[in-house]
């Protein structure tokens, strides 16, 4: 994107703070292949903040907001056929097929790399190819990993600007011959000379998000959104850091980190993993209900954590991110007050609807609609118009540190002790409120077999319940029961290992509305969770684990809730439950040799509970 007529510096040059001479000749080997018109290695800095948001203001890709209400932020509307992420486009390309597992596209490397040589092959014509180094975690952290990518979008430069450590300081950390993850990103939509560009350029007819595991690098062409082109995020920070944890003793989860802070002082990190658009923003900036008075909780992360073993034989985790690409649909002042906070200012907004004031609105915001609007794809909204006047997967874009709720660990290069791991899915029936595992392999039986309905974060079919084991189906980089019995492995390396959790709030009545009220309510059960960690609390024993009963819970000031509909979500419907089962058994088939035998074992014990 360039303003017309602007002069430029030029940029092209790696500037004196880029030292590294192998990332040096590796950009000039994708500059030759790819053909940009110009390169600009990114500073990372404000003013480049600024003048790339100018440009994609003066190119249409960015609507100014209005600076009183909503200062410094933009909407951009992405092409129609772009709008989340693409698992059934998404390749984990290594050596053999048998090292992807059953539940990932594979594609013979060699055969691959011919494919991306002829893809990217003068893909950036007309454009300018943007040199981004990013840090994920700390600047300088022993958990964090560097990462260099090149793109063709300035909406990628500006949004990685604020999801990771981005610019100078990475260049700096790196050195002469520090390592980084090699990340190349292209739209696939060269422009001929003279050729008018459009808002959201991207290839309507190709899309590949590629990784080769064993080189540890990441190819992505033909989309530009979200986890598809921000390849810090899901393809670096999981699906190729799940590789390296594997191989060097850690774990890269796709889960949020709270603290819990206690009246009489105590503090417990909690990490939590939810499949996408389930809760993980909602519960990681969670506000105690009124009658928690001294209660606190704060935020590590929302999405991803990275877990080492620590000397003390704890867990410790960071956030490996520096802001949230959040869902804004349902955000609003009495789901997450925090998250609306966050928002006040410096944002990106993506595909949300845009009011007669220059703001922004989504579904859920507010309770009643304004009466006019501009919706995602630009056209005029009414309420009566049938239409969503915002996305189902519309995202925000804004740095961490602006949440108020962030915990004055966040940046904690040496991270946090984690107590408990909470594994949750939307699930409308089956699935109790909470259960807790009664060893670490009984855990991993249940967060490798976790299930839920399928959301708008995906392209494809919305609603239908698909197993999301540990909600890292579409993440993890190497063979599903080799991750299992990682997981199984880790729990034994470390002396304390956290208590394991399963949790639902999505329980569903017979006229389809949620049963549970959630949101801040959900403290009810963290607190149990918590109070379980440190021997507080109590509950019974059921066929798939420990649940508490009505009396175990504090109901304090939701007393509208009744025993009643507490029933109603915790009981056990055997008949679903040999669905679920069976379910499970599907899942681990698939698995062959490489299903770990304590899982195997859990399964037929699982069977003969359900059965007596
Ligand atoms: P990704 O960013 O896609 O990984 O997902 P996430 O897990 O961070 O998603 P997020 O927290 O943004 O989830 C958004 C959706 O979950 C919205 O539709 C919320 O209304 C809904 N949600 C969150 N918490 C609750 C809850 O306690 N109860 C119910 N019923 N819905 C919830
Ligand atoms: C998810 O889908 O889990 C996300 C959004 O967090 S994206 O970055 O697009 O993957
Ligand atoms: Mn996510």
């Amino acid at each position: 994107m360039n303003a017309p007529g602007a002069a430029r510096k030029d940029l092209s040059q790696a500037p004196d703070w880029v030292r590294h001479a192998g990332l040096r000749q590796w950009v000039s080997e994708v500059a030759r292949l790819a053909k940009p018109e110009r390169i600009e290695w990114c500073d990372g800095s404000q003013a480049e903040y600024d003048r790339l948001c100018g440009e994609l203001v003066a190119g249409g890709t960015f609507i100014k907001l209005d600076q009183a209400r909503r200062p410094n932020s933009f909407l951009a509307r992405s092409h129609p056929s772009d709008v989340a992420r693409m698992e059934d486009r998404t390749f984990i390309c290594s050596q053999k097929k048998e090292l992807a597992g059953p539940t990932n596209n594979w594609i013979d490397p060699g055969e691959m790399r011919a494919t991306l040589q002829r893809l990217f092959d003068g893909c950036m014509r007309g454009r300018t190819m943007y040199v981004m180094p990013f840090s994920m975690g700390p600047i300088g952290s022993h958990i964090a990993q560097i990462g260099v990518e090149i793109s063709d979008s300035a909406y990628v430069a500006v949004n990685m600007r604020i999801m990771t450590r981005m610019g100078r300081a990475v260049g700096d950390w790196l050195g002469e011959d520090g390592d980084f993850v090699p990340c190349v990103h292209s739209v696939g939509a060269p422009l001929a000379a003279g050729q008018q560009d459009v808002p959201w350029p991207s290839n309507e007819k190709e899309k590949w998000i590629v990784h080769f595991p064993e080189t540890r690098e990441i190819w992505s062409y033909g989309s530009g959104y979200g986890g598809n082109a921000l390849l810090g995020k899901k393809c670096l920070a999981l699906r190729i850091a799940s590789v390296m944890a594997r191989d060097a003793g850690w774990l890269a989860e796709h889960m949020l980190i709270l603290g819990v802070e206690s009246p009489a002082g105590q503090k417990s990190y909690v990490a939590a993993a939810f499949p996408s658009a389930c809760g993980k923003t909602n519960f990681a900036m969670l506000i105690p209900p009124a009658a928690y008075q001294g209660w606190k909780v704060t935020t590590i992360g929302e999405d991803i954590a990275w877990i080492k073993p620590g000397q003390d034989g704890r867990f410790y985790a960071i956030n490996p991110e520096a802001g949230f690409f959040g869902v804004a649909p349902g955000t609003s002042q009495a789901t997450n007050p925090n998250a609306m906070k966050t928002l006040a200012s410096n944002v990106i907004f993506t595909n949300v609807a845009l009011t007669p004031e220059s703001d922004v609105w989504w579904e859920g915001m507010t309770e009643t609609a304004p009466a006019r609007l501009t919706d995602w794809q630009g056209r005029h909204w009414t309420p009566a118009c049938g239409r969503l006047a915002a996305h189902p997967n519309a995202r925000f874009t804004v740095a961490a540190s602006q949440c108020p709720s962030m915990d004055v660990k966040w940046e904690d290069s040496g991270g946090v002790p984690i107590s408990a791991f909470v594994f949750g899915g939307r699930r409308s029936n089956t699935v109790p409120l909470v259960v807790e595992a009664p060893t670490w392999e009984d855990g991993v039986y249940m967060a490798a077999t976790l299930g839920s309905e399928t959301t708008a974060a995906i392209t494809g079919k919305v609603g239908v319940v698909r197993r999301d084991p540990m909600a890292m189906l579409a993440f993890c980089g190497y063979h599903i029961g080799d991750y299992f019995a990682h997981w199984l492995k880790m729990g034994a390396a470390v002396k304390h290992a956290p208590r394991v959790f399963r949790v639902n709030w999505f329980r569903k009545d017979a006229q389809g509305r949620f049963i549970w009220p959630g949101f801040g309510e959900n403290m009810r059960i963290l607190e149990w969770i918590v109070n379980r960690c440190h021997g507080l609390a109590q509950g019974v024993q059921t066929q798939i684990g420990l649940m508490p009963r009505y009396e175990d819970l504090n109901w304090r000031g939701l007393e509208r809730f009744t025993r009643e509909q507490f029933q109603e979500i915790v009981q056990m419907d055997n008949a679903a439950w040999k669905d679920e089962v069976a379910a499970h058994d599907k899942l681990l088939g698939k698995l062959g040799a490489r299903l770990p035998a304590e899982l195997e074992q859990r399964r037929a014990q699982l069977h003969q509970r359900l059965a007596a």
